[in-house]
């Protein structure tokens, strides 16, 4: 090989291990390689040799060629890699930081119970509604068949606002069967929903407060019965109490919405002065139900003859009492920040029926 040759090529392969980024790098190929390039331009300079030389130099200009090329592609590869590496470390996250090791906040039982519930009832089919927790007349109770002069409207002893000029007056909703009605005006059955959320009734003493939570459920479609309730909340008690053996039963019972309506009761045992859930031996009364009254649908211009339904409505507080062996019903209200961190639930473990409830 020519000194020439040799010089020339250890000069571009010096060059091209200084190139510092790709636009160096491409600016060196094509002095090497393009057009005008310096190999190119050696490579036209063969023809004017005499033929019997031309033969060696073109191989050895080759391999020079190749040479340049080969260390051009490499580093070429090696830049890239690095710009991406750049790129990685520059935007990584730190995904193994740790979060603040103990949230403060927690929970109450009543936003657990609740989201419970969902979590069971949502796996079962159920999809949330919802519904004013300031209600008219209409929705609260003449559609749920509770007409003017009915006794449940005294039962129910309701909260009601000033009236208005037309004489009508709103109230805090007494129950969540309200958001029954809505549904059924607003939705075509079939109708799979619940409604968690306050209702309000001007009582108060050990066992009552004016603002209490019910879960309201409430399936419509046409061959819905008695059995398919039974089933639903079956299902619904022994993955929310997490107890296998629960025995449900139902007492005749009386609301204007459904027919027939009963009482469900969950077997418990008291042993000892000490409520645990599951088994026979006691029974507890935990939710009322029934069949959705006609007159119900049809204030709904939901045909009876063709449609049937179940509803049922459950105290929310009643179960976080029971499941988390809760006392006293008014301490839900005080606000007692050392009781919220006694009962509360941490708030990134979300219940769910593959993880755990609570
Ligand atoms: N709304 C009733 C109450 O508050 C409970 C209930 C709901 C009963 C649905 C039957 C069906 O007492």
């Amino acid at each position: 090989m020519t000194e020439t040759l040799d010089q020339l090529r250890n000069d571009f392969l010096a060059n091209v291990e200084a190139a510092e980024d790709l636009a160096a790098l491409e600016e060196l190929r094509v002095s090497a390689l393009g057009k005008k390039g310096g190999i190119s331009k050696q490579m036209q300079g063969l023809g004017k040799l005499p033929p019997e030389e031309r033969k060696k130099a073109g191989q050895e200009l080759n391999a020079v060629k190749t040479a340049v090329a080969e260390a051009i592609e490499s580093k070429k590869l090696a830049l890239e890699e690095a710009v991406l590496d750049a790129r990685l470390a520059e935007e990584a996250i730190d995904v193994s930081l740790p979060i603040r090791p103990e949230t403060e906040g927690r929970l109450h039982p009543i936003t657990q119970t609740i989201d419970e519930a969902i979590a069971i009832l949502g796996e079962m089919g159920f999809a949330v509604a919802e519904g004013p927790e300031i209600e008219d007349d209409f929705h609260n109770f003449t559609a749920l068949n509770i007409p003017p002069e009915h006794p449940a409207r005294q039962m129910h002893d309701t909260f009601y606002l000033p009236k208005k000029e037309n004489g009508s007056r709103m109230m805090l909703r007494t129950h969540t069967s309200p958001v029954q009605i809505r549904t059924m005006l607003s939705e075509e059955p079939p109708l799979r929903i619940i409604a968690p959320g306050r209702t309000y009734r001007c009582d108060s003493d050990m066992t009552h407060t004016p603002m209490f939570h019910q879960i309201e459920g409430l399936v419509v479609d046409k061959s819905t019965h008695f059995g398919h309730l039974k089933g639903c909340l079956l299902n619904f008690m022994s993955a929310f109490f997490e107890v296998d053996d629960l025995p449900l039963r139902f007492r005749p019972s009386f609301f204007p919405f459904t027919e027939p309506s009963a009482e469900a009761d969950i077997g418990c045992s008291r042993e000892g002065g000490e409520l645990k859930i599951g088994g026979s031996g006691d029974w507890m009364e935990i939710l009322g139900c029934g069949m959705v009254h006609p007159n119900v649908l049809r204030a709904c211009d939901i045909d009876p003859e063709e449609y049937q339904g179940f509803a049922f409505g459950l105290g929310v507080e009643r179960m976080a009492m029971l499941k988390y062996g809760i006392p006293d019903l008014r301490t839900f209200f005080d606000g007692d920040l050392r009781w919220l961190k006694h009962y509360g639930f941490v708030p990134l473990e979300a219940p769910s029926l593959v993880r755990g409830l609570s």
